[in-house]
């Protein structure tokens, strides 16, 4: 029998904090519900002290999830970690996350304390977690560049003061593994009590070595491991839950380790966690990318037809990926159309399958082959859980080399049908200048950015779209057999999802000032 490793999800705290990756409380409820049924120990559900969304987030996780433990992030004050416990509360098994920085840095600069004075700190904050909650993490923020001296004076009061898990961060992305490493075999043979606590670790991949110091610490006694969903996190995001967990179950042989997660279930998770965030996953990214089970060179595939196993180091079907297979056509009828679906994961209503099934037969009218990618892509735009002021209805454009390109736009706001017609600098221009003059909305565009979904002249473009106005940001994408369509709907998606959290921030600040003002 092998050691298991503890799988912590923080794709719905750490990965949030990707900028422009906000999510809703239906979407944070739906990615909870799929990191729950592929066996994740542990969610880490948000901060609950950060915003009422949050705090609210956290709750509603707690009350739905069944079977995975939840966290809630708290620094250490009294005030976070009561909020934490408040929304973590319900939840079959609770933990309250408890942090505060450790390296010299961010002592002295960020939070201006001496190791006194965090010392002090520690022992009052996860004492007074361990009062509300049985289950209390510590963790050492910038646990990578702190004196291990030091670190271990820490850790000893964090477990004598109650928390059994002890997560140790290299919040900047800066070490090696080998150096990440060294500080687990360190932290394991010089603190007196670590044995009565969990060692964890949590990466990020400023350097693009996020897993690899995750495994390096593993093979140093970590038994959590800290993990996002296509990698998702602050910065250069953090570890993939997707690349560690396939680590420990493709080299089984040189560790000998195993995780619970449901591995077939890792392209749902990957694919939901992108539609919802509005982040494309690279195509070359390990595990989930769109090439990472595309073999291209002729002797790559000769070698694919002749044993898989020449240049496949595990299976397609083993993280929930059939072979991309022509799947339906335009005489497919409303029962086969619904069955794919599920067997993709997208269970929809009566009157949602209605409307799916019709934009498939457009769709199908326009395009030979559908592919299951094709599926996907309907499914995605039709489940977003935003509400849509905005929604596109017909779009044509003139372009070409000769003339000013110009766009014939029709969208709805607010139900009431606008129209206009309207020149631009290329026909991309020319749809987005007519979006911006019918909603009276002049954002930044930050990325605009054109995939083909399949192979072919008639494959549907997938068209990536972030806007940003101040500190807010968005991130949508629309599809679509023509790609200035697909750019229109994919501005349009975004335009709604900034106007909801334009919206939610504005409630938010009236309300903190409400609660300041008591
Ligand atoms: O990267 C980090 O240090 C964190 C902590 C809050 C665990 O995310
Ligand atoms: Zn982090």
């Amino acid at each position: 029998m092998t050691e298991k490793i503890y799988i912590f999800d923080t794709t719905l705290r750490d990965g949030e904090q990707s900028p422009g990756a906000s999510m809703n409380l239906d979407e944070k409820l739906q990615i909870a519900e799929v990191l729950d049924s592929m066996k994740v120990d542990i969610i880490e559900a948000g901060f609950p002290i950060a915003s009422n969304g949050d705090f609210e987030a956290v709750s509603e996780v707690s009350k739905h999830v069944k079977h995975s433990t939840i966290a809630g992030l708290a620094r250490a004050s009294f005030r976070d970690i009561d909020r934490a416990w408040e929304a973590v509360q319900y939840a079959k098994s609770p933990r309250i996350h408890t942090f505060i920085a450790t390296s010299p840095l961010h002592m002295k600069y960020k939070l201006k304390k001496t190791e006194e004075e965090v010392l002090e700190a520690i022992k009052k904050t996860v004492s007074h977690a361990r009062n509300l909650c049985d289950n209390i993490e510590w963790s050492c923020e910038d646990g990578g560049r702190s004196e291990l001296e030091f670190l271990y004076q820490c850790i000893e009061l964090a477990i004598n003061s109650g928390a059994s898990t002890i997560n140790i961060p290299d919040t900047v992305g800066y070490t090696l593994p080998e150096e990440f490493g060294k500080i687990f075999k360190n932290v394991k043979n010089n603190v007196p009590n670590i044995d009565k606590a969990i060692l964890s670790t949590h990466t990020h991949n400023d350097l693009g070595l996020a897993t690899a110091n995750n495994v390096a610490a593993i093979k140093q006694g970590a038994r959590q491991v800290e993990c996002t969903i296509n990698g998702m996190g602050e910065r250069a995001g953090n570890s993939s839950l997707e690349e560690i967990v396939m680590t420990l179950k493709v080299k089984k042989d040189l560790m000998p380790f195993h995780t619970d997660i449901k591995t077939e279930s890792i392209m749902k998770a990957s694919r939901l966690v992108s539609s919802i965030t509005g982040f494309p996953v690279q195509p070359n990214k390990a595990i989930v990318g769109a090439n990472a089970f595309a073999h291209e060179a002729g002797i790559h595939q000769d070698g694919m037809l002749k044993h898989a196993g020449t240049y496949e180091i595990m299976t397609p079907e083993s993280i929930g990926l059939n072979k991309s297979s022509l799947v339906l056509g335009k005489h497919s009828g409303k029962h086969a159309f619904s069955e794919k679906l599920k067997e993709l994961g997208y269970e929809v209503g009566d009157n949602a399958l209605m409307e799916l099934f019709g934009r498939f037969k457009d769709l199908a009218d326009k395009k030979k082959e559908i592919f299951e990618e094709d599926l996907i892509a309907l499914a995605e735009d039709r489940t977003s859980t935003y509400d849509e002021h905005i929604k596109f209805v017909s779009l044509e454009v003139n372009a070409g080399s000769v003339e000013k390109a110009e766009a014939k736009l029709k969208i709805e706001i607010n139900d009431n049908l606008e129209n206009i017609k309207i020149n631009g600098n290329g026909p991309v221009d020319a749809t987005f200048n007519a979006i911006k003059k019918l909603t009276n909305t002049e954002f930044k565009l930050k990325l605009y950015q054109v995939n083909a979904i399949t192979a072919g002249t008639d494959a549907q473009g997938e068209v990536t779209v972030r806007l940003e106005d101040k500190d807010l940001s968005s991130q949508a994408k629309g599809s679509d057999p023509d790609i200035i369509v697909a750019s229109a709907k994919a501005y349009i998606n975004a335009l709604n999802r900034l106007i909801f959290k334009k919206t939610k921030s504005i409630k938010e600040n009236t309300a903190s000032l409400k609660i300041e003002g008591v």
